[in-house]
């Protein structure tokens, strides 16, 4: 089966990727439009031996669609996907737009794949990066003891804030790159240029407030993993705390957890059942450089935490634009072959 693909947000970080990897994974395309905001309309972009001019999503008639894969922000996902979705297409979203919808499924292939039968609103949603990171490994210790509570401690890359968060980073290297020795004695701010899209300074930082402030004290971010964490391991009850802090790498989000199991678990029936599972791989030492890149996320540091009953204390780390959003955008829709029209 062939089919007629819209990748929406394509001249982005994730919406390029996207690109590569249906051509990489040989996904069977039709036909492919390319669309991005206004300021992208006209624009080339390559596709196999040719060209794709870049469509203003906004102005798009979605008629003759069948896969929509979005990965052009919230607001804009909001607006637009439902569009696509009445004219026929089936949508991969990339935003937070549409993932705690009860009608809308949110998957990650190797955990939760059979979600995909009921879709009632023509949306898939793709999990946010960091939570896509721990997940196939919280799925494992699920099914090895059962899960019972789970602490993560995130340090997640400026790619995860898009293009605008890498060239912040980039900036600010340039800038004070030469005079980092000199600074850390006495404190930099002051010599950094003004940051825009990070609440402080992150080249040679770790900032503890990533996504926006919400409730009770609790990050955008650290909601996001609690809840979809939740919904895509089918336990709604577990018990979740989470701190997120965004740290001056440019991609690879890690995670370290420290989970509670239902049972006993030793640590190497723990790696086995790890290393067994789909789409992870246990290192010696994963670090967002050795995952930059790769598609499988990384599993390591692998330790009994001897302050709870069955505690299990892991080390995590993916690329978040590539399983943390395109590859396991394209996963879905590989997944979903068998059922579009
Ligand atoms: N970066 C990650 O690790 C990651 C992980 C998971 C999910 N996501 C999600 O993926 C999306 C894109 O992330 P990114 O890192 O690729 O960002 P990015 O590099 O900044 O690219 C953003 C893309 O969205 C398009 N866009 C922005 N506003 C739009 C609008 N109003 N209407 C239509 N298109 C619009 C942009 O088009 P123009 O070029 O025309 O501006 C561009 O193609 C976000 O929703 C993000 O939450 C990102």
């Amino acid at each position: 089966m062939s089919v007629r693909v819209a990748v929406v947000g394509a001249t982005g970080q994730v919406g390029g990727l996207m690109r590569s990897l249906l051509a990489e994974r040989s996904f069977p395309v039709a036909e492919i439009r390319f669309l991005a905001s206004s300021r992208s309309a006209g624009t080339l972009l390559p596709w196999g031996d040719d060209h794709v001019e870049v469509e203003d999503a906004w102005q798009a008639d979605w008629e003759g669609v069948d896969l929509a894969l979005f990965s052009c922000g919230a607001p804009a996902s909001r607006e637009l996907a439902p569009r696509a979705a009445a004219a026929g297409a089936v949508v991969v979203d990339n935003s937070s737009a549409w993932r705690m919808d009860p009608e809308v499924p949110l998957v990650v292939p190797e955990v939760n794949a059979s979600e995909l039968d009921r879709a009632p609103k023509g949306i898939v949603a793709n999990p946010n990066c960091t939570t896509m990171v721990a997940v196939p490994a919280l799925a494992a210790l699920r099914d090895a003891a059962g899960l019972r509570r789970v602490v993560a401690a995130t340090y997640q890359a400026v790619s995860g804030a898009g293009g605008a968060g890498v060239a912040e980073l980039v900036e600010q290297v340039g800038k004070v790159g030469e005079r980092v020795g000199e600074l850390a004695f006495d404190g930099c701010s002051a010599a950094y240029p003004a940051h825009r899209v990070f609440p402080a300074p992150i080249a040679f930082n770790a900032v503890p407030l990533a996504g926006s402030m919400a409730e009770g004290g609790e990050t955008s971010e650290e909601l996001k993993f609690r809840n979809e964490s939740r919904k895509i391991l089918g336990l709604p009850g577990l018990a979740v705390s989470c701190t997120c802090v965004r740290v001056g790498v440019a991609t690879g989000h890690m995670v370290a957890l420290n989970v509670e199991l239902e049972s006993a678990l030793g640590v190497e029936e723990a790696v086995a059942a790890l290393a067994r599972a789909p789409g992870q791989r246990v290192v010696g030492l994963p670090t967002p450089l050795l995952a930059a890149g790769r598609d499988d996320c990384l599993v390591g540091r692998v330790r009994r935490d001897p302050s709870v009953e069955n505690g299990l204390a892991l080390v995590v780390v993916g690329d978040n634009l590539r399983k943390g959003a395109a590859l396991n955008a394209v996963q879905i829709a590989e997944a979903l072959l068998p059922r579009l029209r």
